[in-house]
């Protein structure tokens, strides 16, 4: 019994062993019979046969103290963003390099007519490009972007993505402004002995370029140079400078800041016309300088802090911050003159210079006449009061009646004499109303003008000039 449990169990782990080892077999077949299929693919052994022995860090080429040249373009898809306050400019592209790779040739022939093949840029040798100005990586492995090299040697590389770089840029003339940004393209670790750039062509590729709202790409432009640095005087750096030049369109800059401020400038003019018993003179100015402060504080939002430059619009709208404040002194002082009423008459100077200076000058002609008129009318009553006979060419009805009111006759000559020293003053409140009118007019307008000119010629020079 004993023997026959024993030959049972020996049996049975046999048979278990047996099927073990056949299911390893089986998996090893099933592999080797992928992997002869792979083997029938000539693109396989093309790749194969390019790539033993291949080291991705040296150079392409057979004679060590030759230069590899990379044909260099940059592709402009589109201005991504220009920060102002940080002084990035972002735009979105691809670089295309070219350059020829020695030990990636072949004789198409020989493999099935394969004229180009796709790698990996992990396996084979590339120019490591950098941005040298970048703000964000400096290096990008682009390793998602695959080469694409011919049976000739030559490889084409096109990584694209965003480029964030820095960018000094010049507020003065904002929004009005011109900028201009370059990107500086490098290889980190060549000098200029073990390789070159070459550029095909002086501008960037504009074929797939998009509108940008606020900015318009006017020239674009693409240099190469071999960079020396202080730090290593003996050795050259190849740099391949993008710069693009671009414009602001101020359009939007015009409608919701430019025009609400030349409106509102106009609105401080009727603070000039109300009425000074209106007594909303001042209200008015006030609010207006509450708008111009809002305004200013959009505008300092969007400018980089700095106070190196101080940008065109900042100083317009404080300019008209500054005259808002003076038309609020301005009309205190009207009101002053306005409510000055009875108790001093105003000085002869005053009179004389408001009413025969500016008055005619501001072509007031009626306040002219009202102080002629008054004038003559008080001579005539002084005439009248000082003659002698007045009394005598009166009526001879009641007498006792004509001395009966002579206090009450007093008292009225006092009252319209009040009544005309208060309505000289508010003559002169009105005609001083008008000359700061005029003044604030003129205050309004000229800058107004100068701005129009201003960008208009800026516009057109910057673009002939480029
Ligand atoms: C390698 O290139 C250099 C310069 O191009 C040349 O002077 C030199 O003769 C070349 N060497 C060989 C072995 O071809
Ligand atoms: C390759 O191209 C040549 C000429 O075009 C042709 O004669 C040859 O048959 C082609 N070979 C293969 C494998 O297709
Ligand atoms: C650069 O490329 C142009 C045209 O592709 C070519 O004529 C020129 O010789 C190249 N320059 C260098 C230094 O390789």
């Amino acid at each position: 019994m004993r023997t026959s449990v024993a030959l049972l169990s020996s049996l049975l782990i046999l048979v278990l062993f047996e099927g073990v080892c056949s299911m390893k077999k089986g998996r090893k077949k099933t592999k080797n019979r992928e992997k002869s299929k792979v083997h029938f693919s000539t693109e396989y052994d093309l790749v194969q046969d390019l790539l033993t022995n291949y080291d991705p860090i040296v150079r392409p080429r057979y004679n060590s103290s030759e230069t590899v040249v990379v044909r260099i373009r940059f592709s402009l898809q589109q201005i991504y963003d220009l920060d102002e306050k940080r002084q990035i400019l972002a735009i979105s592209g691809w670089l295309t390099a070219e350059w020829l790779d020695e030990f990636l040739m072949w004789d198409p022939e020989e493999y099935g007519n394969i004229s180009s093949l796709v790698l990996d840029p992990r396996h084979i040798w590339t120019p490591s490009l950098a941005i040298g100005n970048s703000a964000d990586r400096m290096f990008q492995t682009y390793r998602h972007f695959w080469i694409t090299v011919r049976s000739t040697g030559e490889a084409r590389w096109q990584p694209g993505g965003t480029f964030a770089f820095t960018c000094a840029l010049d507020m003065n003339y904002y929004p009005f402004d011109n900028q201009y940004c370059t990107m500086e393209v490098e290889t980190w670790h060549y000098n200029s002995e073990k390789l070159q750039f070459n550029i095909s062509k002086h501008e960037f590729g504009l074929e797939t370029y998009l509108q940008h709202g606020e900015w318009e790409v006017y020239k674009t432009l693409v240099r190469y140079e071999n960079v020396e640095y202080k730090y290593y005087q003996d050795e050259q750096f190849p740099e391949v400078f993008f710069s693009i030049f671009i414009r602001r369109k101020y359009t939007f800059y015009f409608m919701y800041i430019l025009l609400p401020c030349i409106m509102l400038s106009f609105v401080l003019l009727m603070t000039f016309l109300l009425p000074a018993d209106s007594g909303e003179k001042v209200n008015l100015g006030v609010s207006i300088l509450v708008a111009f402060s809002v305004f200013l504080l959009i505008v300092a939002e969007k400018v980089p802090d700095t106070s190196d430059a101080v940008p065109i619009i900042a100083i317009y709208l404080m300019y008209f911050m500054a005259i808002t404040a003076l038309s609020v002194m301005a009309s205190t002082i009207v009101l002053k003159l306005h409510f000055k009423g009875s108790e001093k008459k105003p000085p002869k100077w005053l009179q004389s210079f408001v009413f025969d200076c500016l008055a005619p000058l501001l072509c007031q002609k009626s306040h002219t006449h009202w102080h002629t008129k008054q004038q003559l009318r008080n001579s005539i009553t002084m005439t009248f009061v000082s003659s002698p006979s007045e009394n005598e060419c009166k009526p001879m009805k009641e007498v006792c009646a004509c001395s009966e009111t002579e206090s009450e006759r007093g008292s009225a000559d006092e009252k319209a004499k009040r009544e005309k020293i208060t309505q000289e003053w508010k003559k002169i409140a009105e005609v001083i109303d008008h000359l700061f009118f005029c003044t604030f007019l003129f205050l309004i307008i000229l800058p107004l003008g100068g701005l129009v000119v201003f960008a208009h010629i800026f516009h057109t020079t910057e673009s002939d000039i480029k």
